[in-house]
C-alpha cells in the first residue's frame, strides 16, 4: 500500500521534462549558456589561488557566508541585514517556490520566462499566468496590471533571458507598487543593463531581487547567488528556510575575492556591451533576421524560417547558441551569447558566410 503511493508520486513526476540543460559538446565556441567568456580565464584561476591560504575544507564553512555577505554589502552599498545566499540563484528560486508557492498561489509572469523557473512551477503545481512578449519582444506593461488581481506571487526576470529586454525603471516601479504579493524580480544579467532596481527593497516588504555571480563575474561553475530584500525576509529565509552551509568554501572565498575586483568586472560588462552593439548591427546588416534590442550579455534573432539550418550548420563549424525554436510571434529564434571578442567574430564570419 505503502509503496503504491510513493510509485504514483514518482509517476506523477516522471512525466515532467525538467530543466533541459544544453548539449554538451566538446572543443566547441560556446555561446549557448550566457556564461561570461569575456573575462580572462587566467583572471579568474588567479582569484582561486589567492584563496588556497585560506581554505581549510575539512571544516565546514562556518561564517562563511556571513563574510561573503559582508562582501556584497560593500559591493551593493546596502547594509548586510537586506541580503541573503544560496546555491545559485536557481537554488533561492526553488526555496521560494518550494516555501511560498502551491497549486492555490498563481504565478504571473511572461512568456517567455527563465526556463528553470518555468520547470521549478511545474515541479510544485503551481499555476502560472503567462503575458506574452509582443512582436517587438517587449512586454506590455497594461497586461500585467490586469492581471494583478489574479496572482500572489509576480516573478520577471529583468532583463529577461531570452529576449534581453528589460522593462524601464519607472514602469518596473510601478509594477512593485502596485503588485500586493510577492514580487521577485530576478536581475541575473543586470550588470550588462542600464539600471537596477536593488535599492527599492530598502522601501518595500514584498520584494525579492535575485542576482548571481554566474554572469558578469564569470563564476557560474562556483554557484553564487544572492538577493536582496527587506531585513524581516532575510533574517528568516537565512536563519529557518535556507540549509546550514548553502555554498562551499572555495566557493564563499573565491565569491569575497572576485568582489574585491568588482571594478574590473564592470570594465568587462562594458566591453560586454559594446560587443553585443556589434553583434546586433552585423546581424541588422546581413538584412536577413529580424534581430531584438538586449540589455544582457545575449542577443535573440528570428532566423525568418533558417533557424534549423543556421543552428546546425554552426554546430558543424564548432560554434554552439541556443535553439529556441517558437517565441511569441516569431517561429524559429536563436539566442547568441555575447563571448570574448575572438568568440564573436568567429561566429560573426560564420553565420555571414552561411548565407553567402
Ligand atoms: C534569468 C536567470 N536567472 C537565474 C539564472 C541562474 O543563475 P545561477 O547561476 O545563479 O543559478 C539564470 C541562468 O541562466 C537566468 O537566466
Amino acid at each position: 500500500m505503502k509503496q503504491n503511493w510513493f510509485k504514483k508520486e514518482i509517476d506523477k513526476f516522471s512525466k515532467l521534462s525538467g530543466y533541459k540543460k544544453p548539449e554538451k559538446y566538446s572543443n566547441i565556441i560556446k555561446l549557448d549558456s550566457n556564461e561570461n567568456y569575456a573575462i580572462d580565464p587566467e583572471f579568474i584561476s588567479s582569484l582561486i589561488e589567492k584563496t588556497q591560504a585560506r581554505l581549510d575544507v575539512r571544516e565546514y564553512p562556518l561564517g562563511g557566508t556571513e563574510r561573503l555577505v559582508d562582501s556584497l554589502s560593500q559591493y551593493l552599498k546596502l547594509p548586510p541585514e537586506m541580503i541573503g545566499v544560496g546555491n545559485g540563484s536557481d537554488q533561492i528560486i526553488d526555496l521560494i517556490l518550494g516555501n511560498f508557492a502551491s497549486s492555490k498561489t498563481t504565478i504571473l509572469t511572461s512568456n517567455p520566462t527563465f526556463g528553470f523557473f518555468e520547470e521549478r512551477c511545474k515541479l510544485y503545481s503551481i499555476p502560472t499566468i503567462k503575458i506574452p512578449f509582443e512582436k517587438n519582444m517587449t512586454l506590455d506593461l497594461e497586461k500585467f496590471l490586469k492581471n494583478f488581481n489574479k496572482a500572489s506571487i509576480l516573478y520577471l526576470d529583468s532583463p529577461n533571458n531570452p529576449t534581453g529586454f528589460q522593462f524601464p525603471r519607472k514602469q518596473l516601479e510601478r509594477l512593485i507598487h502596485e503588485f500586493k504579493g510577492l514580487v521577485i524580480i530576478d536581475e541575473a544579467y543586470v550588470e550588462f543593463s542600464d539600471s537596477s532596481i536593488v535599492d527599492i527593497a530598502k522601501k518595500a516588504d514584498n520584494i525579492m531581487v535575485l542576482r548571481t555571480l554566474s554572469k558578469s563575474f564569470g563564476l557560474a561553475g562556483l554557484r553564487i547567488g544572492y538577493f536582496v530584500a527587506n531585513k524581516n525576509v532575510v533574517d528568516t529565509f537565512t536563519r529557518v528556510i535556507q540549509y546550514p552551509y548553502p555554498l562551499n568554501s572555495v566557493a564563499i572565498e573565491t565569491g569575497i575575492v572576485a568582489l574585491q575586483h568588482s571594478k574590473h568586472f564592470a570594465e568587462v560588462a562594458e566591453i560586454v556591451k559594446k560587443e553585443r552593439k556589434r553583434i546586433i548591427e552585423k546581424l541588422r546588416e546581413m538584412s536577413v533576421f529580424e534581430v531584438f534590442d538586449s540589455q544582457a550579455n545575449f542577443v535573440l534573432f528570428d532566423a525568418n524560417g533558417s533557424s534549423q539550418r543556421i543552428y546546425k550548420a554552426l554546430i558543424e563549424q564548432g560554434i554552439a547558441i541556443k535553439n529556441l525554436g517558437k517565441i511569441g510571434k516569431h517561429e524559429g529564434c536563436l539566442r547568441v551569447t555575447v563571448g570574448s571578442q575572438t568568440m564573436n567574430s568567429k561566429f560573426l564570419t560564420a553565420i555571414r558566410d552561411l548565407l553567402n
